[in-house]
């Protein structure tokens, strides 16, 4: 009896003493400590399966230390639905339908910090919720040529647009405890020969054009991850590029988040060991399904990194510095017991959704006011174009999405107007159909059997009889539009669109065409037609933010990320030859991409960058700037009143741009350096501040390794778009 309550009070007095919280487990211990304390405790293998994929999106936590496993997702533009262990292929769960996002050409065309902040609150939720602690996205690949399949998942041509853009996103997502993983780190820029293309370029163009939004990623947005590129830079593949990794992301801006491979993008054990690569995904070993065993044992960062780690050929340091940036990913994410729990499908996101559409359509032409619809003149409309009904959340490769719901344009004029407007419907053309991606169904049926020329008469009646005429074309996400894994063939509208859309603009005057794409499409039938609006793709809330524009309840106030050319060789790429290459790409056009290379040449464009209308008019004052002359370590200050002068609310975007007049080196004429978008009641007028400093004034030398600003004569551009300057004033840099 006594013995037994002595081994009792025994136990009792060894439960009572708490065992001391190892350090990696303590979350008031600085990350650093927790990390060095969890490697301390690893073995070989347990640091080895760290590094590679075990799942096509999950990695291997440490299951012995209660490490949890790393899960990502895409992408950019919502949270892909759960796949098969080892497929691509959805796994057919019924709790994953998300809410599609605008594509980022459409947050990139809002010019709004605000917009993208609460794009990348609102996407890290749904992540988070999902469970996912790394989300693949966003991409800031730079537009070099329309005919770029992926470019509306990226942020358009200009550095400092994407660069501004891309910050808020990451703290947005971030902010939820997942990790944002930029991408494609860097250059890639086609998708054309995406494993094989090498691509060269001066280091003027790598740190002035290609660099800086990944760079502004990592140095102000603190990004905890990026992705590196499918494509080589210099011979080597970009996921472990020396340069690239080690020099650039590593060295000079001091990033210590992971870098992840692109699925499929690793190809040497011992460049990925030592150049700065720490997960490795998607590599074609046929998965779980070639080897008995776990095929994902041959991944080059599996077994082959542990042979030559045990056998000594690849130094354990190099084991060490990955997994000491996965374990800061985990203390960041699932290891932070104070991040939010996220939530999913809500309608708050559709709803921050439907507003960035709303900020990011791009009115490109609005003759005689021939939109906003007035709903109460008009009796019958008719709504012609294949995308008026298609769905676009489905397909274009890994950003394709099983969106709860999509409002089709069709749709959201409909129940835009209600009874009392004749909504009338042609299809007019079809393209490619597919009906599903990845095993996610569009559940649409909506392949028509008819000929061209029915389809044609009867969208050509259809349109006679209307008073109002709205089409609804562009691109689609089938391969060789907007998609993933190849490039478009023309700048021109697939499925002889041109010609319908003279056509109808011959039966009917009143009419609006309405782009969905992610790319510049060409218009010859542009002087047709009095009204062009560009409706990118919208997400779940597509319909609903078209119809508002369309209809005047909100008032367009998007801005072009990318120049619009008539012509192919208007852009520097293919009036250069240097596009797609043979294996081989160099940029000649070099720092003149986008509309750099226009106003160098003085090629009109069809509509240029930063150029959006408005329902109303604004117009602006003198620039006038604090100081005429600045030292490198001065700021000047630059100001311009603008004004309201139409009669309804609207927001502007007012643009900054930088011209240097005489240099030592070539630049462009003028280069965005500053921007603000701003809301003004009808009549009211605002007084806008920018501030310079020699940053803004800088450009890259490539001797010297750095940004330089030379004395001299400096011009500042104010204006509407690139091509409309409202007003100039010079400085002088001393
Ligand atoms: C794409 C990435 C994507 C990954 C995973 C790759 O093919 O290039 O952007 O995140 O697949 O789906």
């Amino acid at each position: 009896m006594k013995k037994t309550f002595l081994l009792a009070g025994l136990l009792i007095l060894s439960f009572a003493l708490p065992a001391q919280t190892p350090t990696y487990l303590d979350d008031t211990k600085p990350i650093e400590e927790r990390i060095e304390d969890a490697l301390s405790r690893m073995t070989m293998d347990e640091k080895v399966a760290m590094c590679h994929a075990q799942s096509k999106f999950g990695s291997a936590g440490v299951p012995r230390l209660g490490i949890p496993e790393n899960w990502m997702t895409d992408g950019p533009h919502g949270i892909r639905p759960e796949v098969l262990w080892d497929e691509w292929n959805q796994a057919g769960w019924t709790n994953d339908s998300c809410i599609a996002f605008p594509a980022l050409t459409c947050l990139a065309a809002t010019w709004n910090r605000e917009m993208s902040a609460l794009y990348g609150k609102s996407i890290g939720e749904e992540a988070r919720y999902r469970n996912k602690n790394v989300l693949l996205g966003p991409g800031v690949n730079i537009y070099r040529t329309p005919l770029n399949g992926r470019n509306f998942e990226y942020m358009g041509e200009d550095p400092h647009l994407a660069a501004e853009l891309v910050v808020p996103y990451i703290r947005g997502v971030q902010s939820n405890g997942v990790a944002a993983c930029v991408k494609h780190f860097a250059l890639n820029n086609q998708e054309v020969d995406r494993h094989t293309v090498d691509v060269n370029l001066s280091d003027r163009a790598l740190y002035e054009i290609y660099l800086p939004a990944f760079k502004a990623a990592v140095r102000q947005g603190n990004a905890w991850a990026i992705m590196g590129a499918y494509n080589l830079y210099r011979g080597q593949h970009a996921c472990h590029n020396r340069r690239l990794l080690n020099d650039i992301l590593r060295d000079e801006w001091q990033f210590d988040g992971v870098v992840v491979s692109d699925w499929g993008g690793v190809y040497d054990t011992r460049q990925a060991a030592y150049n700065g690569l720490d997960m490795e995904f998607g590599t074609g070993t046929n998965g779980l399904t070639e080897n008995s065993a776990n095929a994902y044992d041959a991944y080059f960062l599996a077994k082959p990194y542990l042979d030559k780690l045990q056998s000594g050929e690849i130094a354990t340091a190099t084991l060490d510095a990955k997994v000491r940036n996965i374990l800061r990913l985990t203390f960041r994410t699932t290891m932070n017991k104070n991040r939010p729990f996220g939530s999913f499908g809500t309608s708050e996101h559709a709803q921050a959704g439907r507003t960035i559409a709303q900020e990011g359509i791009v009115l490109l032409q609005n003759d005689n006011n021939t939109l906003p619809i007035d709903p109460n003149k008009t009796k019958k409309i008719a709504v012609i174009g294949e995308n008026a009904i298609r769905m676009m959340t489905v397909g274009g490769g890994s950003s394709s999405l099983k969106a709860k719901y999509e409002i089709s344009p069709l749709k959201g004029l409909q129940d835009r107007l209600g009874a009392q407007v004749e909504v009338r419907y042609a299809r007019g053309y079809t393209g490619e159909i597919s009906d599903g991606y990845n095993g996610v169904s569009t559940k649409q049926h909506i392949r028509d059997r008819r000929s061209a020329d029915e389809l044609t008469a009867e969208a050509i009646k259809v349109a006679r009889e209307a008073d109002f005429v709205i089409f609804f074309g562009g691109l689609n996400k089938e391969k060789h539009q907007d998609c993933e894994g190849d490039d478009r063939k023309q700048l021109g509208l697939p499925y002889n669109q041109d010609s319908l859309i003279t056509a109808l603009a011959k039966v009917n005057k009143n009419i609006a065409v309405v782009i969905i794409s992610g790319n510049a499409v060409s218009m010859p039938w542009r002087k047709e037609v009095p009204a062009i609006l560009q409706g990118w793709y919208l997400g779940t809330e597509a319909g609903n933010a078209l119809a508002a524009v369309l209809t005047g309840d909100i008032n367009p106030s998007g801005k072009l990320p990318f120049t619009f050319g008539e012509k192919l060789t208007d852009y520097g790429a293919h009036a250069t030859g240097s596009y797609p290459g043979q294996g081989e790409v160099t940029y000649k056009e070099d720092i003149f991409v986008g509309y750099r290379w226009f106003e160098k040449h003085k090629i009109k464009p069809l509509f240029a960058f930063g150029h959006g209308l408005s329902y109303t008019t604004f117009s602006y004052g003198k620039a006038v700037v604090s100081a005429k002359t600045m030292t490198r370590d001065d700021t000047i200050t630059v100001h311009i009143p603008v004004r309201n002068t139409g009669n309804r609310v609207g927001k502007e975007v007012v643009q900054l741009y930088i011209g240097d007049i005489k240099s030592s080196v070539p630049r462009p004429e003028k280069e965005l350096k500053g921007f603000e978008k701003i809301e003004l009641q009808a009549g009211e007028e605002k007084l806008i501040g920018f501030t310079i400093d020699k940053e803004d004034l800088s450009f890259f030398d490539e001797e010297k390794h750095a940004y330089i600003a030379e004395s001299g004569k400096f011009k500042i551009f104010i204006g509407s778009s690139s091509s409309d300057i409202r007003s100039t004033v010079d400085i002088e840099l001393k």
